[in-house]
């Protein structure tokens, strides 16, 4: 069941391209995107004033890096909130107010009991889902799902590239809802999606150096992982990926933060991950991380890079460079994030750990 992988996770990272794909088909008719269960109609859409995602882990990390294209395409406030944080702070809503609730299982309780609170205020949620007929879904007033098939790891990887793909189409549906978005322009921006598989098996390709890499810092007591923009949830899953899967300490940081504290943790041969952006998409953010990867080499890090190919001005900084496919920078995560779930896999495997059975986890958390 495992098709010839050694593990469920090295089974659905390669499924990601499909996952990807699955999660776009039926939900552009040629001229507008069109969501599974809309009982959200499109008036109703275009009086949302504000959006919050919900959700936990690697659902939340989807959210934040949506939370970019979100408000660039809509023009409307978009918070992203742990979803075991929502509902004890009294948050702001009302029946403008859609929430977007994403969750792999379904069932994840904290996530389940911010719709229930939601709603309770007359919110509108949408739920973004994975799994077919599950309880938050069936609570919500609409739902896209993502079709990435069950993931049986515990580690989110197909799932987590479905559930950025799937906020995006909200993204678009919202833009188209509202006005904010031409249909030309919805149109180019759903066929941009539906290259990122292509991009993603590419990427897929390039992986046998970082599996290498992986074994050479196993041994290492911690990982620093450092991006901006929608780098910096990038940053922040490969870090959960290397905690749950290898135990080991990581953090992601947002990289204009290093100086505000986490760059006193650099000390020599610590591995630091960089996402870096295109140079060529965004200049002035390609040369802010130019700097944070020299701030870091010089105080002793083992840089880590993951960028773009072709782009010449990291190499000479990067101790380890991992070029991916140049796509456009907001769909930037759905390649980026692939070398970090390997990295960690790769690690964790080179300490002996079951990378499909993290300790102390489970795959669907139903308790808060
Ligand atoms: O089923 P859900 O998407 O609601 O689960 C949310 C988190 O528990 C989940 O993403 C968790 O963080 C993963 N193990 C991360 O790899």
């Amino acid at each position: 069941e495992k098709g010839g992988f050694a593990t469920f996770m090295d089974k659905e990272i390669a499924e990601q391209p499909a996952a990807v794909a699955d999660t776009l088909r039926g939900h552009f008719d040629g001229t507008r995107i069109v969501l599974d269960e809309q009982r959200l109609g499109e008036d109703e859409l275009r009086t949302i004033d504000k959006v919050f995602v919900v959700a936990c882990g690697s659902a939340y990390h989807s959210g934040l890096v949506a939370k970019y294209a979100i408000e660039h395409w809509t023009r409307l406030p978009v918070e992203v909130e742990l979803a075991s944080e929502f509902r004890y702070r009294d948050p702001v809503l009302d029946r403008d107010t859609l929430v977007v609730a994403v969750s792999q299982s379904g069932e994840t309780a904290d996530t389940l009991e911010a719709v229930r609170h939601a709603r309770r205020q007359r919110a509108r949620v949408l739920a973004v889902c994975n799994t077919n007929g599950s309880q938050i879904p069936r609570e919500s007033d609409a739902v896209v799902y993502t079709h990435a098939g069950p993931e049986v790891g515990v580690a989110s990887t197909k799932a987590f590239l479905a559930q950025i793909t799937a906020n995006y189409l909200v993204g678009l549906a919202l833009a188209q809802a509202r006005g904010t978005k031409y249909a030309d322009e919805v149109a180019r921006d759903f066929q941009a999606l539906s290259e990122i598989p292509r991009a993603v098996e590419q990427t897929l390709e390039l992986l046998e150096p970082v599996r290498e890499l992986g074994r050479s810092i196993a041994d290492s007591k911690a990982v620093l992982f450092l991006g901006r923009h929608v780098g910096f949830p990038v940053a922040l899953e490969g870090a959960l990926k290397l905690k749950e899967l290898a135990y080991m300490h990581a953090e992601g940081f947002a990289a204009g933060e290093l100086k505000h504290g986490p760059i006193a943790l650099v000390e020599e041969g610590l591995p630091v991950v960089v996402v870096t952006p295109s140079p060529k998409s965004m200049p002035l953010l390609h040369s802010k991380l130019l700097s944070n990867i020299r701030e870091v080499q010089a105080r002793g890090a083992r840089t880590i890079v993951i960028g773009e190919e072709g782009d010449d001005t990291i190499a000479p900084f990067a101790d380890f460079l991992i070029e991916l496919p140049r796509v456009p920078a907001l769909l930037q995560p759905l390649v980026s994030t692939i070398p970090l779930q390997v990295l960690a896999a790769e690690i964790a495997r080179t300490r002996g750990y079951d990378i499909d059975k993290p300790r102390n986890l489970a795959k669907s958390v139903t308790v808060e």
